[in-house]
């Protein structure tokens, strides 16, 4: 695909000059157009390959012929120099501020259009007035002057007569046209926001995060900061973004007669215009965008504080004109804000059902982002530090949208004295356990398990479950009341309750109460893997619940094995070994097991591993398709306890393919490779050929199975 299939600029100014000042003069403006589909439009027309190649022709261009260069020449926007200070500049137009709105309801909208009615005279029964309705861009305000269609200056608010030149810093943004589209007026000063979109500012702080730098505290300080930044290369580096909303300076343009008319032209020049406008008729129109846009606030790429309202004609701005510094016929009607300062009243440290610990700051009630906020996550030990939050802190608060509330950073120098670095406790503040941090983690967890209040739904859940003690019909809602109602609190309380307890649960029928009872009873009679893995210990899965009982054979052997005898046992490494050991170090943990040991779970223990026969050792099954009497399961206990590994794929490695019904690609895989294949006669022939099914470990699993 060649760039001039899709875009060939109109003939260049000076037709008839030699071929690389034409070839110059084509390259910038192909390079314009393709800045403006990338950056504004969003909508590129060719790859970014190309259009390095096109740049890296004109900057080859430019530095063999330095007299071609031009200030708007795309290569200007990178390689201004670092300067000692901004330079002021004094704004023909002088750029006004805004009047607020205080009242943040809808109504505060009505009482806008009553003062403009008010001032222009209109009578009740007058026809509503018309406005141009936009959002209020959380980021920095900017005049760009453009004199005959080039990008000339660019400057800072200031104190509204005078602001900054940063003009360099602005050359680097790619949404902002370093030449205006379409025949220029003699100067055009636009006047907009630079700001960051909030997906641009995660990245950049996860970038930060990742060098282990500061991270930034929003989008706009940090938008206006890099405007500022005295080295454009850093600029350049800061993902930043424009609007434009009005206009100052004009000369050799008749503007059009609306402020909406006004923006569409500035879109026509090849300038951001933000779509989320309307024009709205009387103060119900307004009332209806500011309700519109509340709505969708938190959905927005990027902050806004409020929205603005502005008579559309501009004939009426001129009659409305201006009270000291604000224009009468605008104001910004805000929203509440999504950011606010507040106190550290305490660093308290919440676990979470799944044993993680996580500090939440305990704040002085404040007002943010809609609702009064008195918690804020810090998220982990690493970011609490990070951050430096410490109790007695004046800090920074951010909620927006339905996430959580968060400390975004510390305001240092209202720091009290005598404050202490927080520090994650060394024990679980609800059961007391040992709280660790594995290595390679950043969360750190209490190792209390079965015991932590925080953890006992989620253990009794997993303790429950089909794999583990397979208890049918201990389901989450039951386990919430059973815990909430305090009936149970350790594993060993579900064989104890009676069933006047269960019965007494709302919606609780004497029948199911009663076939809860004998789902417990049931599985009292279980199997040493499935009640390891039942209790949950931190990285012990089912295979390793089968490979620790076949290698210790029984629980004493496991719980008063050593990290180096567990190191022994297949596929267990130190990670887990210690996971294995911490939990078995808890005496509350041994206590839960002694206890459910003497409520009458049992199971059959076995010799250690070396004195089992493995039959299948060393070879690989694959299990496909409905077996007519074996579940999957347990097919796969069966084969595992007779030392084989069921894998999920068909391989060359693969020693048998057991099929069933419906067996699909891995029964053809199988063929194709000439893998045998077995059914369930054959699979059982095949437990039976190594040892005989009396030597079955797991035998009462096929029997019980449900
Ligand atoms: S118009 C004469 N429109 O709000 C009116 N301002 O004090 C001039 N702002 O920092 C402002 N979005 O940068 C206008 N759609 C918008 C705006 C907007 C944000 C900022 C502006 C300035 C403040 C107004």
């Amino acid at each position: 695909m060649s760039t001039a299939d899709l875009f060939t600029p109109e003939e260049p100014d000076g037709a008839g000059d030699p071929p690389v000042v034409e070839r110059a003069a084509w390259l910038r403006a192909v390079l314009h157009h393709h800045a403006w589909r990338y950056y504004t439009l969003d909508e590129p027309e060719i790859p970014d390959a190309e259009y390095d190649r096109l740049f890296q022709e004109l900057q080859a261009l430019e530095a063999e012929h330095p007299e071609l260069q031009t200030v708007d020449s795309p290569t200007q926007r990178v390689g201004g120099r670092i300067l000692e200070g901004l330079s002021p500049v004094t704004h023909v137009v002088p750029m006004l501020s805004i009047q607020t709105e205080t009242d943040t309801t809808a109504a505060g909208a009505a009482a806008f259009d009553s003062r403009v009615r008010r001032e222009l005279g209109l009578a009740d029964g007058d026809p509503p007035l018309e406005y141009a309705a936009e959002l209020k861009f959380d980021g920095l305000a900017i005049n760009l002057r453009y004199e005959r269609g080039v990008l000339v200056l660019a400057a800072t608010r200031g104190d509204g007569e005078t602001g900054e030149d940063v003009t360099q810093n602005i050359r680097t943004i790619g949404q902002i046209p370093l030449v205006l589209q379409g025949p220029a007026p003699e100067v055009v000063e636009v006047r907009g926001e630079v700001y960051m979109r909030r997906d641009d500012f995660e990245r950049l702080n996860e970038r930060q995060r990742e060098k282990g730098d500061k991270t930034y505290v929003n989008p706009r300080n940090t938008a206006a900061g890099a405007v500022r930044n005295l080295d454009p290369a850093v600029t350049a580096q800061r993902p930043l973004s424009f609007f434009a909303y009005g206009v100052g300076d004009i000369r050799g343009w008749d503007l059009p007669a609306t402020h909406s008319a006004l923006l569409d032209a500035l879109l026509s020049f090849g300038l951001p215009v933000c779509d989320d406008r309307c024009v709205a008729h009387g103060a119900p129109g307004l009332v209806a965008f500011h309700d519109q846009v509340s709505a969708r606030r938190d959905a927005l790429p990027f902050d806004i504080d409020g929205v603005v309202y502005k008579v559309n004609s501009l004939a009426l701005q001129r009659a409305l004109g201006f009270k000291t510094r604000e224009p009468r016929w605008a104001v910004a009607h805000k929203y509440p804000a999504q950011e606010q300062v507040t106190t550290v009243l305490a660093i308290d440290v919440q676990v979470g059902r799944t044993g993680k610990l996580t500090p939440v700051a305990k704040l002085a009630p404040v007002f943010v982002g809609g609702v009064t906020v008195t918690n804020a996550t810090l998220h982990n030990e690493d970011e609490a530090r990070r951050k430096d939050v410490r109790v007695g802190d004046t800090v920074f608060i951010r909620r927006a949208g339905d996430v959580i509330p968060e400390v975004v950073a510390v305001l240092a120098d209202r720091r009290p004295e005598g404050t202490t670095v927080f520090t994650m406790p060394a024990h679980c503040p609800v059961c007391g356990s040992a709280a660790v941090r594995e290595d390679g983690e950043v969360d750190s967890r209490c190792t209390g398990g079965l015991f932590c209040g925080a953890q006992r739904k989620q253990a009794i859940l997993h303790f429950a479950q089909r794999r583990a003690l397979d208890i049918e019909g201990l389901g989450e809602k039951l386990v919430d009341q059973l815990v909430d109602s305090g009936i149970v609190r350790t594993l060993p309380d579900l064989y104890r309750m009676g069933l006047s307890a269960l019965a007494s649960l709302d919606r609780m029928a004497d029948k199911s109460a009663q076939n809860i009872l004998f789902a417990l009873e049931h599985s009292k009679r279980t199997t040493l893997p499935r009640f390891l893995f039942g209790l949950g210990i931190r990285h012990v899965g089912e295979a390793t619940g089968k490979d620790l009982a076949s290698h210790f054979g029984t629980l004493d052997g496991i719980m008063n094995a050593s990290i180096d005898q567990l190191l022994q046992v297949s596929d267990v490494g130190p990670v887990v070994a210690k996971s294995i050991r911490t939990f078995f170090d808890q005496p509350h943990n041994r206590e839960v097991v002694e206890q459910l040991r003497a409520c009458g779970v049992t199971w059959e223990e076995g010799e250690p591993a070396a004195q089992v026969p493995k039959p299948l050792a060393g070879r690989t099954v694959v299990l496909t398709g409905t077996l007519p009497t074996l579940s999957r399961d347990q097919a796969k206990d069966l084969l595992e306890a007779s030392g084989a590994k069921v894998s999920g794929s068909v391989s060359k490695k693969t020693h048998y393919v057991v099929a069933g019904s419906e067996a699909g690609s891995k029964l053809d895989k199988a063929r194709e490779l000439g893998v045998p294949v077995l059914d369930e006669a054959g699979l059982m022939a095949l437990l039976a050929g190594g040892s005989g099914p009396s030597d079955m470990p797991n035998r009462e699993v096929t029997d019980g199975g449900s």
